[in-house]
């Protein structure tokens, strides 16, 4: 069960990151969590799928090589994860008036089992309704850059997940989905990952500069 507003405590705010395999969302958490410390805002920094013991144990299985799944279940995996996830993670700490970080959400499964695999959108926005009852990010940060910038920049870097074992193909659609997701939902802001890590954090901080000033 989602917990109930606290009384005189103010929601806290809530704000993900998204982009395909190699977009660069690491580099720039950091970077997040240093302007909130900065600016004396409490923050819990948590990512899917994980964040919680069920959650941390789904995605080695979800991410694991070896794993045989269907599209279907790979789709409700990622909600079983995040529905433990909404209830001991991120409703606690939104209602406590904290800010919540995560390092993606729900666009994930729309850009990677709906784009990617080509999972029926309307089956995923019925997972996201029983789920989330409404629960939506304040902000999301799409990382965004063409997919050979992405590949290079993972090339060498470490032994790649089911995800990223994925041909160039699959990537674009993920790439595809993002897009058209965040043309149609304006708490997305779109980032131009391909410049230098400098150059995005200060878009970065305008935005968290606004979310903070916003009513
Ligand atoms: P990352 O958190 O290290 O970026 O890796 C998580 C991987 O899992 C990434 O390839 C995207 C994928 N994923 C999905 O396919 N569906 C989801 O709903 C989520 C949250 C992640």
């Amino acid at each position: 069960m989602a917990s109930l507003p606290q009384a005189g405590v103010r929601r806290g705010r809530f704000i993900t990151l998204e982009g395909i395999d190699g977009a660069g969302k690491s580099t720039h958490l950091g970077f997040i969590r240093d302007w909130l410390r900065a600016h004396d805002i409490d923050a819990v920094f948590t990512r899917e799928p994980g964040g919680t013991p069920l959650g941390e144990k789904i995605r080695e299985l979800f991410l694991a090589a070896d794993t045989r799944v269907s599209l279907e279940a790979e789709t409700l995996l990622a909600f079983a994860a995040r529905q433990q996830h909404i209830a001991e993670v991120i409703e606690p700490a939104l209602a406590a008036g904290r800010y919540l970080v995560s390092d993606r959400f729900t666009d994930s499964t729309y850009a990677f089992q709906g784009g990617g695999r080509g999972v029926d959108p309307a089956r995923i926005a019925a997972l996201e309704a029983w789920v989330q009852r409404g629960l939506q990010p304040d902000l999301t940060l799409l990382f965004d850059l063409p997919l050979e910038v992405a590949a290079g920049r993972m090339a060498g870097s470490r032994t790649l997940d089911r995800f990223e074992q994925e041909a160039a193909d699959f990537h674009q659609r993920v790439r595809a989905a993002y897009l058209e997701r965040a043309a149609g939902h304006p708490r997305f802001v779109v980032l131009d990952a391909s410049r230098s890590i400098a150059e995005i954090q200060v878009d970065i901080a305008a935005q968290l500069q606004r979310l903070l000033e916003r009513a």
